[in-house]
């Protein structure tokens, strides 16, 4: 079990190091069933104004991120790709325009927390935490859809939930209340970018629209995003890397320099009440929608190895 070991060592532990968004929250009185829930990025989603533990007051803007990747570098230790779908990259807080909060309180600017590295959690014996909170079927889901790539999946949890779930103001531990146990946030974090993800079955809804993998067909930037925007309903963001395709054989001479490899798709959304609840309401990716390239067969939606694949 050292790998179980280490994923929670390494994923438990940011929160004593890090702090949460509003330090000194009571923690008192955080039952958000009996509150109507805010929506946030609204003028009411202000921390003065509400319970930040029950309406997401920082950012507001929430993005699920999902990964194609073909293999995970790690085959041989049994680190596997799902089949037929795309791998969880994470669920992060985007900071929107904020029209209604040009000074925001607390001074998030010192109290960001990303970007500090992880650091092993001391105290608690790793063994104890796992049996407090039996959650043995979430790590083998997370084991199965959240694939890290070159690295153990761990570690990519655990990047992510330091780095992404201490900016909603919903995960900071006094709003889970007096009867708090350490690090079910960390918990409940993981199961709710779970959630999100389950809601958008990216390799299923491309496939509804004729966008399969393959080695032989590229397809249009244009096509893919209309085919997500037909079952979300938005346009989401569109992730390329690989070559430029100024800089491949079909794309030389072109002013197209967009990349070519199609790796990931970020679905937005502004949510009513806490980000656990799970209610989102999908919006459009603000800014710029892809870093593609533009031109017609240019993106390569690549078929996976196959013995990257769990069968
Ligand atoms: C919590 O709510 C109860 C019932 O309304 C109230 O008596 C109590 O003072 C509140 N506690 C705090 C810390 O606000
Ligand atoms: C927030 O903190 C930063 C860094 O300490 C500081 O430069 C900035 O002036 C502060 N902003 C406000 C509104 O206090
Ligand atoms: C392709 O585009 C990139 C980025 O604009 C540029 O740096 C590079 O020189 C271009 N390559 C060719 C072959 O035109
Ligand atoms: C398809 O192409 C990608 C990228 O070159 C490669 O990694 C993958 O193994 C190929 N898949 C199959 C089934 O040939």
């Amino acid at each position: 079990m050292s790998v179980v070991r280490r994923v929670f060592a390494l994923t438990v532990f940011s929160q004593g190091v890090l702090g949460g968004l509003y330090p000194g929250l009571s923690t008192a009185n955080h039952t958000c069933n009996l509150v109507e829930p805010v929506l946030s990025c609204s003028d009411g989603a202000q921390a003065g104004l509400v319970d930040s533990c029950c309406a997401e007051t920082y950012g507001g803007l929430i993005l699920q991120t999902q990964f194609w990747n073909t293999y995970t570098g790690r085959e041989s230790q049994g680190q596997l790709l799902p089949k037929d779908s795309w791998t969880i990259h994470g669920l992060w807080p985007a900071k929107p325009r904020r029209q209604y909060d040009p000074e925001p309180s607390p001074n998030t600017t010192t109290g960001t927390p990303a970007g500090k590295p992880v650091k092993p959690w001391k105290g608690e014996p790793i063994s104890d935490f796992i049996k407090r909170f039996r959650k043995y079927d979430l790590l083998d889901y997370m084991n199965k859809h959240w694939t890290g790539l070159n690295q153990p999946s761990w570690y990519l949890w655990a990047h992510e939930f330091s780095k992404h779930a201490t900016c909603f103001s919903s995960f900071d531990t006094e709003c889970y209340g007096p009867a708090y146990v350490q690090h079910e946030e960390v918990i409940d974090f993981y199961s709710t970018v779970i959630a999100y993800y389950q809601n958008v079955p990216t390799w299923r809804w491309l496939s509804q629209g004729g966008i399969t993998p393959s080695n032989t067909t590229a397809y249009a930037v244009a096509d893919i995003q209309g085919a997500i925007k037909t079952q979300f309903g938005k346009v989401p963001y569109v992730g390329c890397s690989g070559p430029r395709y100024n800089e491949t054989a079909p794309g030389k001479g072109s002013k197209d320099n967009g990349f070519t490899v199609l790796s990931e798709m970020w679905y937005y959304y502004h949510v009513n009440g806490r980000v656990q609840r799970v209610q989102g309401v999908p919006v459009d990716a603000s800014g710029s929608v892809t870093n593609c390239a533009k031109a017609p067969g240019a993106v390569w939606y690549y078929e996976r190895t196959a013995h990257s694949v769990a069968q």
